[in-house]
């Protein structure tokens, strides 16, 4: 088995900004509530650029970054709950903008985890020396899936890309755990099309699409599984969490951030948070999060960080990985 690490990163989100007040001129909500119960002081919209197009500039940048050719990329794929199609995928879609003309390429589904299985799931082949380098999105129009008039997720959800270059190479991603409990699917959701064709009676309820989440369910399991999938994720390493420099979280809400830094017994400063400036963007918020710190120069070479997640299905999952740029 081979080792892999990241070679590079990039990010992008739309330009326009929405703040709180912005959002309390349509639906029942005041900035103070907003900030107060989940952190968050604006976010991204996008008025122009569907997923593609924010997942092309972030691939650019991580191809960039890690100084490699598009030509040079075996396999790409693209975490999303909003893609521009059913068919073809936004991976099929990227793979043509950005001229990566060898690479397999295909979308998956794990909502705001997704990020996490796409690392996971290209890890697998590279580890196995099927393929040398991969590029992992995560990328999210999710404002095209939000009831505006829904006050219990139009000032949660919020748009943005983020990419990493994986390649086999010294030993960046340490160990990792998956996870999905398709118990609490109810939970959080969208719907698609309903059932209806020519040879059947049913149909199925036309219903938006929507998401529909229920909060305090999808707070609790975050609250829960966050310190239990940083712990897992160290054991057997030979690491403890004195060891790690960052925990980077997905960014939902800062009040589940610091549930998790009081149960660990950790100082929350260890979670880089970046939810005050672009919201939850779901699948692109890790990647979002890496690529700011990657830029900012907080990780340096032989850092020890884990990224962490919770979203839709349920699932869930986390991964302590080694700063190895230089
Ligand atoms: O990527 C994963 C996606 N989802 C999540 O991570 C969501 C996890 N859950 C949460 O972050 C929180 O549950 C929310 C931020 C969604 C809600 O916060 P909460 O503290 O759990 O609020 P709540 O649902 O318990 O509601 C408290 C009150 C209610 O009013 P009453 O019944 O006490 O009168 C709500 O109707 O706050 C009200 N409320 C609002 N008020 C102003 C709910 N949303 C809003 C709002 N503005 N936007």
């Amino acid at each position: 088995m081979y080792n892999v690490e990241i070679i590079g990163t990039g990010s992008y989100v739309p330009e326009h900004r929405v703040s709180n007040d912005d959002l309390a001129k349509f639906v029942d909500t005041s900035d103070q509530w907003i900030r107060e119960r989940t952190g968050i002081i604006e976010r991204r919209i996008s008025l122009e650029e569907n997923t593609t197009e924010l997942a092309v500039k972030a691939a650019q940048r991580a191809l960039e970054d890690a100084h490699i050719a598009p030509e040079e990329i075996d396999l790409l794929i693209v975490a999303t709950v909003t893609p521009d199609y059913f068919f073809p995928s936004t991976a099929c879609l990227i793979q043509q903008r950005i001229g990566a003309v060898k690479a397999v390429s295909f979308d998956i589904s794990a909502a705001c985890t997704g990020f996490i299985f796409g690392l996971s799931i290209a890890g697998q082949f590279l580890k196995t020396g099927m393929y040398r380098t991969a590029l992992v999105l995560g990328a999210e129009v999710f404002s095209k899936i939000i009831d505006w008039e829904d006050r219990n997720t139009c000032v949660l959800f919020a748009d943005g890309a983020g990419a990493a270059v994986l390649r086999r190479g010294a030993e960046g991603i340490i160990s990792e755990l998956i996870r999905s409990d398709g118990s609490g699917a109810g939970h959080l959701e969208c719907p698609a099309v309903p059932l209806q064709n020519k040879f059947s009676a049913c149909s199925t309820e036309k219903r938006p699409s929507y998401t529909l989440m229920n909060g305090r369910e999808v707070f609790k399991f975050a609250v829960r599984i966050i310190p239990e999938y940083i712990e897992k994720v160290l054991t057997n390493t030979g690491y403890t969490l004195e060891d790690i420099k960052y925990i980077i979280p997905h960014q939902a809400n800062t009040r589940i951030v610091a549930a998790a830094a009081k149960k660990l017994g950790v100082d929350q400063a260890k979670f880089y948070v970046n939810i005050q400036y672009y919201g939850n963007t779901s699948g692109a918020s890790i990647p979002l999060a890496l690529d700011e710190m990657s830029r900012q120069g907080l990780l340096q070479k032989g850092d020890l960080f884990i990224i962490v997640g919770f979203g839709a299905g349920l699932t869930y999952g986390a991964q302590l990985i080694r700063w190895t740029k230089g």
